[in-house]
């Protein structure tokens, strides 16, 4: 149907008749002729329908209006340009030339859109609800080409290091990667339900006990989960495992193949190996798991120096087993009071007491704002100015309480206030980092016992074997690994237990009793027993990728049919209902009353 596609024509090309086909993107009608952009997903060429060249196309040319299908054959002629009047267009790549029409058939009239293209629109469910029409916009074009682009380079990049990619069920086994499952009714077995995969992490293990050795996917994944802008009820992984490796063989690799995904993708070369932090470290310095380090503000240690302070939230803190950390928001000492209000009530969310600041407007300590600056003595102001290294017109901001909440607020504070700074405006910069050396159970209050911070499966440091085996659980440490990229976390893996008795003990740590380890992880437990490899592996979250890539903010810009955040596909209105029938087939009842609170507390 066509000879060329719309970004291809050049000056080269003048004199030649070519046919083109695509959508009309804008049609100028000036002084009686017509002058069309047409789109394809390559690009635009300008097409222009003189009465001299052939009357019915120049008349059918004013029917035109956007997003008709049309084809368009032509001579390639050179833009206008005189002393007077440049009609080339820069911007365009096919900008030097136009194609003079002599034919025009339209293939496919469009009716009016329900919204424009070449405008920003933020009516999101809007966009969804017509996505085929959204993704015609350029730049979801160009994020769906990258995806692909993206996706070939860890193929291809894992496929020349001899890993094979090898599919895992879908209609599976709940697998406690921490989420909640979704379930699949199964019809020939009444009662009985599937889980979608919240990841293969259980299959791919036992393709490292099948001898597989050096296994990938392209994994769909399924978390019944609050949805947020880096979060999918369906996502899909890079998902890696492989055997006879440690955890270095892992990182390696994917530091290897994450630069080569970002150079196909942004064309630059990105600088391996990447540095590492302990987990303790990027708690301490940065108040998270996955640091942004780009916004710098490292949080400060201030115990020692503050702990005989007069201000009893510091020293009642400190002498209660506490900590006092701050971080210095340079220049910021203006900042606003509803700001403060809103950095305060932002703290309270996430558990402190409050947040102390001081507002340092000049060099003497006279000049400082603060609620409780007055009650600091020469020597701790100084401290704080020297380990601060504190200037005119900064702001402090403090936390103090026990050490894992105290950094974890900071850390939430410090990515607000950088946000109030714009810090990261026009930053382009990729800062790749490991956090090694996790927690390998965290204690949950709530449910009383121990669960693991990444999954049953992860290994303990080889140091704190010989602990978990004994049923000493404090402070073990995980080998465990996140790839994280400006703030987001890109990926997470470990070295896997490989021994029953050890993923035994694991269980028991767990508070799974060992019935139910029998039941529900009886293959991985048997498994282990027939010779299992040594193995280790990770998952990528490839949306999480391809959106940094693409300099997105939003998974969803880079999902072809993303759900909204009531976890709705709106195009297709999923989830919908389903016919008595169905639900009786399923020996489901159609209908489920939820009973009154107090009826069920009775029961
Ligand atoms: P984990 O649960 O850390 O590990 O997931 C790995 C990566 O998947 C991405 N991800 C998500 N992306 C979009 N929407 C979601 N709801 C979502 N949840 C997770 C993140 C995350 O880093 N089986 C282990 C991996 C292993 O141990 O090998 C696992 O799934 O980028
Ligand atoms: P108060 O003397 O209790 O009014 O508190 C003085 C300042 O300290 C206020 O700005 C509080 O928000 C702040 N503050 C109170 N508790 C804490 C805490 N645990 N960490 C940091 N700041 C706090």
């Amino acid at each position: 149907m066509r000879t060329h596609h719309c970004n291809e024509i050049r000056p080269a090309h003048i004199g030649e008749t070519v046919t083109l086909i695509g959508w009309v993107n804008t049609v100028r009608d000036q002084g009686g002729v017509i002058f069309i952009d047409l789109r394809d997903r390559e690009g635009i060429t300008q097409c222009v329908f003189r009465s001299e060249i052939s009357p019915e196309a120049a008349e059918l040319s004013h029917k035109l209006r956007s997003e008709d299908v049309i084809q368009v054959t032509g001579k390639v002629e050179e833009r206008l340009k005189t002393d007077d009047v440049d009609t080339k267009n820069d911007k365009l790549e096919t900008g030097a030339i136009e194609v003079a029409a002599s034919q025009l058939t339209i293939v496919n009239k469009s009716e009016v859109l329900p919204f424009q293209l070449d405008k920003e629109l933020s009516n999101e469910d809007l966009r969804l609800k017509h996505r085929y029409l959204d993704l015609r916009r350029p730049r979801l074009t160009n994020n769906l080409r990258q995806r692909h682009i993206i996706t070939k380079a860890a193929r291809d990049h894992l496929s020349d290091e001899g890993f094979i990619e090898v599919e895992t069920p879908i209609l599976s086994k709940a697998t406690p990667e921490g989420a909640r499952d979704f379930l699949v009714p199964s019809r020939i077995n009444p009662g009985k339900f599937y889980a979608l995969p919240q990841a293969p992490q259980q299959y791919k293990q036992m393709l490292m006990v099948a001898g597989v050795e050096k296994y990938f996917q392209v994994a769909r994944c399924f978390r019944d989960e609050d949805l947020r802008a880096d979060r999918q009820p369906e996502f899909t992984q890079i998902d890696i495992e492989a055997s006879f490796v440690d955890d270095n063989d892992i990182i390696e690799l994917i530091e290897g193949m994450l630069s080569s995904m970002f150079e196909e993708a942004r064309g630059v070369k990105v600088p391996t190996p990447f540095e590492r932090l302990t987990w303790k470290d990027a708690m301490n310095r940065f108040g998270s798991d996955k640091p942004e380090r780009r916004i710098g503000m490292e949080m400060v240690d201030l115990t020692e120096e503050l702990k005989d302070c007069e201000f009893r939230v510091f020293s009642g803190t400190v002498a209660s087993g506490g900590v006092v950390k701050a971080i210095n928001a340079k220049g910021f000492a203006g900042i606003s009071v509803g700001q403060v209000d809103k950095l305060t009530k932002l703290a309270q969310e996430a558990g402190a007491k409050g947040l102390a600041y001081i507002q340092a407007r000049d060099t003497d300590r006279s000049t400082w704002r603060s609620p409780f600056v007055k009650r600091m003595t020469d020597e701790e102001v100084e401290a704080l100015r020297t380990k601060l290294n504190i200037e005119p017109g900064d702001l402090i901001l403090f936390a103090a309480d026990k050490w894992e909440p105290a950094c974890d607020v900071l850390g939430r504070i410090r990515l607000e206030v950088a946000d109030y700074q714009n810090l990261l405006e026009g930053n382009d910069d990729l800062d790749f980092l490991w956090v090694t050396e996790f927690p390998l159970l965290a204690y949950d209050e709530e449910e009383g016992r121990h669960v693991a911070v990444h999954h049953p499966f992860t290994r303990p440091l080889k140091e704190d074997e010989e602990k978990l085996r004994n049923g000493e659980l404090d402070g073990l440490r995980a080998q465990a690994y996140d790839v994280v990229l400006n703030g987001y976390e890109l990926g997470g893996g470990s070295i896997r237990i490989h021994e029953a008795d050890l993923q035994s003990s694991m269980f028991k740590a767990l508070g799974i009793s060992d019935e139910e380890a029998n039941t529900e992880f009886a293959h991985i437990l048997d498994a282990f027993k027939f010779g299992a490899p040594p193995h280790g592996g990770i998952a990528l979250g490839l949306d999480r990728v391809v959106m940094l890539a693409c300099k997105e903010d939003s998974i969803r810009e880079v999902i072809a049919f993303p759900k909204n955040n009531k976890g709705a596909e709106i195009m297709t209105s999923s989830p919908g209902t389903a016919t008595s029938t169905a639900l009786r087939d399923l020996r489901i009842k159609s209908t489920y009353v939820e009973k009154p609170k107090t009826e069920e507390a009775a029961e």
